[in-house]
């Protein structure tokens, strides 16, 4: 179940990106972690421990919220703006 659940921007352009490989759609205006949220109970997991992680502060400082993509890129996903096509991974790689 999805930890967010999505009461603003229901009327945006839909923003497709993949999720752990599955095709996801966020709003115009999401951040990537809104984005997240609203389809997954977590952002990440923790590269030491493997716990879920969902952020914390939600403003750029903590640094709680970074996840990667396909392609090897790093984003802070909650001063990132979601944007078409972003192919995030939230599970650990070996
Ligand atoms: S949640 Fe703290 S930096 Fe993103």
């Amino acid at each position: 179940m999805p930890l967010f659940h999505r009461i603003a921007r229901i009327e945006k352009a839909a923003i497709p990106f993949t999720l752990d490989g599955i095709a996801c759609e966020g709003r115009e205006g999401d951040t990537v972690l809104t984005a997240i949220l609203c389809h997954a109970e977590r952002l990440r997991q923790s590269e030491f421990s493997g716990a879920p992680r969902a952020g914390f502060c939600q403003m750029g400082a903590c640094q709680d919220c970074w996840v990667q993509c396909e392609d090897g890129e790093r984003l802070r996903a909650c001063s990132t703006p979601l944007t078409e096509g972003l192919r995030i991974i939230t599970t650990r790689r070996p």
